[in-house]
């Protein structure tokens, strides 16, 4: 299949771009220049020119401080960017699966995983730019009467290759830690799923290898963790339990956008890959089980950085 990936050079985007690959289909990288959030009309030619049976949507403005600071601009890059591309691929009859997220959810009340079919109440601008993108796409295939084309994949707390994510950072300040002699402090009561992005884009290759990928998708790793919990889980793998670790809440770190503090999504399955797997199913491994499978790479991009 002719697959079109916006935000290829992202952690999640250049993850799908090489599993689409693997999976056998033709992967499109739709990269700023072919798509900008910031100039998104021009996205028809860009279609008409490619012509892709499915969109991957991954790229937008993932800094939630920023998105904190300047709602508008958020509102612009994340929902309706969103809804110009959706618009664009429903007249043409081209799929669409658009990642979002769990910020959706302001993850207050009580604590159960987020189901696909809750209603969305996000807490913060990046939640609801994201929450606007969803809802733009599906006002775009609805008009276009091609409901049937439309996914959405939320994701959470995406480690993997790219940009420092989480664990990198945690291995950085437990650094500056240990050389300033003090402990690491790290939030205890923000709850969520820390999620494989390699783990995110097989998911995704599944789904389009199976002709899945319309509906509501809640694409993470299996289990929950809070912050300080993955971090300890961090501090392990790369030999530095040693390190004073002291859980602190999310009030003790103001920042521009509030995280939700209950972060978990319900899991939902994807297509079997294996040749063994017929028409079943399966759901991402447990987090702590994707992890492990990081965890040399982790390693060697903390040593190298030391
Ligand atoms: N990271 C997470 O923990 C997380 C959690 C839940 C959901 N998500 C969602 O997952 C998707 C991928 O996230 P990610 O972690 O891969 O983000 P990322 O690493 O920040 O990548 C974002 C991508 O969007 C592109 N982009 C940013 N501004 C753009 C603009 N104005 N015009 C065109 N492209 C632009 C970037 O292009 P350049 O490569 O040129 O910079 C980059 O390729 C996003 O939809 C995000 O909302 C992420």
């Amino acid at each position: 299949m002719r697959v079109a990936v916006t935000g290829p050079g992202g952690r999640l985007g250049r993850a799908v771009v090489a599993a689409l690959a693997r999976a056998g289909h033709e992967a499109l990288p739709l990269d700023r220049h072919a798509f900008d959030l910031d100039a998104p009309e021009g996205i028809g030619k860009v279609l008409d020119a490619l012509e892709p049976e499915l969109v991957v949507h991954s790229a937008a403005w993932t800094d939630v401080d920023g998105c904190a600071r300047e709602p508008a601009l958020a509102m612009r890059r994340n929902g309706e960017a969103t809804g110009i591309l959706a618009a664009a691929s429903a007249v043409r009859r081209i799929g669409l699966l658009a990642i979002s997220t769990n910020e959706v959810f302001d993850g207050e009340g009580a604590p159960r995983p987020h189901a696909p079919r809750d209603s969305p109440r996000p807490a913060n601008p990046y939640g609801a730019s994201k929450l606007a993108g969803e809802r733009a796409a599906a006002d775009a295939y609805a008009s276009a009467g091609a409901e049937g084309s439309l996914g959405i994949a939320r994701t959470a707390w995406l480690f993997g290759p790219g940009a420092p994510d989480f664990p990198r950072k945690i291995a950085a300040a437990a650094a500056r830690a240990r050389t300033a002699g003090e402990p690491l402090r790290v939030v205890a009561d923000e709850f969520g799923t820390p999620t494989y992005v390699e783990d995110v884009a097989e998911g995704i290759a599944a789904l389009v290898s199976a002709g899945r990928t319309a509906g509501m998708h809640h694409l993470v790793n299996g289990g929950e963790a809070s912050r300080a919990e993955w971090a300890r889980d961090v501090l392990e793998r790369l030999g530095l339990a040693g390190v004073d670790l002291v859980e602190v809440g999310l009030d003790d770190f103001p920042r521009p956008s509030r995280p939700p503090r209950w972060g978990v999504l319900e899991p939902t399955a994807v297509p079997a890959t294996r040749p063994s797997g017929g028409g079943a199913s399966r759901f991402l491994r447990p987090w702590r089980e994707a992890m492990a499978a990081y965890a040399p790479a982790l390693r060697e991009s903390v040593t190298m950085s030391a």
